[in-house]
């Protein structure tokens, strides 16, 4: 028997501990050891609970417990969840999470702590809820050389965009569903102003080119400015809109952003919708390959961070490579990617037209005193020079 605990009995723990009991003879046929949860820590009580006979509300109980070799952090946010992951480590304790803030800020020391004290520090949760993309990372992909990722990597802005562009809804009414399901994160702002997207493309990033960016470099753009005009405007292009995350490798460094992009059915991103995410990769052997699943909620996450926990039981003694690393990449300045851009503004529209690709200037009978148009390749800043000359921009939306 493997002794686990679990810090935070929220939607992620609750499904962990669901999962680890559901499929108490899955994980025990993978890893020849059936895995128990003696703790979980929270700061509420769960009278009448399946954990009310394991709940703890002090940490030490875990820590100071020899029988406990993995633990769960599903807690979320920085503190106490980074103190409680290092001193579980330092303790000679396994740490699955899915706390991505967690990973993105403190990911390479407390990988660096988990290799010194022979533990594994595991995250596969912390990115695409459970798409299996880290693993796919870190294994499966590691003789291939990757050039390039990009994703769909938030649930509740995916979620929040469906539904604005199927059933017509109201950005807040659609968050506020969100949110009733789990899937947003408990400040809302960091799903809908990009922040978590961010995050998580910044550890696939570093995972796949080995070198660490930080999410501080990373241009990120949520998705607050996007109204049902843009919605109506991407229909009538036959596009969606979309929050992705995309790094490249280039020739002097690493180009990233997170940034609403509007695709079209040629891009691999565009069906997929609501709650789900995709992660797409491009390796120099493999060529593309795409991950597609739950990107939030309670079993679906869980299932990653049991996978890791199944991971540390067969590692018991061993460290896994996360392929988390101290050196820094290159990043390059996000104004010089370039690409093609929709645009809505009004002015003169004749002139404006030489910006426009072979599309033209498109004009929707809902908004007459505007136009709009798909730009040829440049970069955001040449484009938003060149527009000032024609008139004022609304809106610039990257076409994906
Ligand atoms: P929840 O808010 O649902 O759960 C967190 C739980 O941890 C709550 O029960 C909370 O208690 C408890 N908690 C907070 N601080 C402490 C503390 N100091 N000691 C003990 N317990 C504490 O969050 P989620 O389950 O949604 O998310 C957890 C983590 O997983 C986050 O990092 C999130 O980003 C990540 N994640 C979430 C996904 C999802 O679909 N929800 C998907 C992938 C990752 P209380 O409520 O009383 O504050
Ligand atoms: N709030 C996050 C999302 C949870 O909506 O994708 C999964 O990481």
């Amino acid at each position: 028997m493997i002794y686990a605990a679990v810090m935070g009995y929220g939607t992620v723990g609750a499904g962990v501990v669901q999962v680890l009991t559901m499929n108490r003879d899955e994980v025990k046929r993978h890893t020849g050891e059936e895995i128990a949860v003696k703790y979980v820590l929270d700061l509420r009580d769960f009278p009448g609970s399946p954990v009310e006979k394991i709940l703890t509300h002090n940490y030490e109980d875990i820590l100071n417990d020899p029988e406990v070799r993995i633990v769960v952090e599903t807690m979320g946010g920085l503190r106490p969840a980074y103190d409680f992951t290092k001193r579980a480590l330092m303790a000679g304790k396994h740490v699955c999470t899915s706390n991505k803030e967690l990973v993105a800020e403190h990911g390479v020391e407390l990988c660096r702590i988990a290799a010194e004290h022979q533990v594994n520090y595991l995250f596969e949760a912390s990115c695409g809820g459970g798409i299996p993309i880290i693993r796919a990372l870190n294994a499966s992909l590691t003789a291939d050389r990757i050039e390039m990722v990009e994703g769909i990597l938030n649930g509740t802005t995916n979620y929040i965009l469906t539904s604005m562009a199927e059933e017509g809804k109201e950005f807040d009414d659609a968050l506020r569903e969100a949110q009733k399901m789990g899937y947003a994160e408990l400040h809302p702002e960091a799903d809908i102003e990009g922040w978590d997207a961010c995050r998580k493309i910044a550890i696939l990033s570093s995972l796949a080119y080995g070198q660490h960016i930080s999410y501080k470099d990373v241009h990120t753009v949520g998705i607050t400015e996007i109204d049902a005009a843009d919605m109506t405007y991407a229909k009538a292009a036959g596009c969606k809109i979309k929050l992705i995350g995309r790094s490249c490798r280039e020739e002097k460094g690493v180009s990233i952003l997170v940034e609403p992009m509007m695709i079209g059915p040629e891009n691999q991103l565009y069906s997929v919708d609501g709650v789900m995410n995709a992660v797409f990769v491009r390796g120099n052997a493999l060529g593309d390959a795409m991950l597609y699943g739950s990107g939030a909620g309670s079993l679906p996450t869980a299932s990653a961070v049991c996978g890791d926990v199944a991971d540390c039981a067969k590692h018991l003694n061993k460290t896994i490579r996360t392929g988390l690393t101290e050196e820094n990449a290159s990043v390059l300045p996000a104004g010089n990617v370039p690409g093609r851009f929709f645009v809505r503004m009004d002015g003169d529209a004749g002139k404006a037209a030489v910006l426009a690709g072979a599309g033209g200037v498109m004009r929707l009978p809902e908004f007459p005193e505007e136009f709009a148009f798909f730009s040829e390749q440049m970069t955001e800043e040449e484009l938003r020079t060149r527009c000032a000359a024609f008139g004022n921009v609304r809106k610039i939306i990257r076409r994906g």
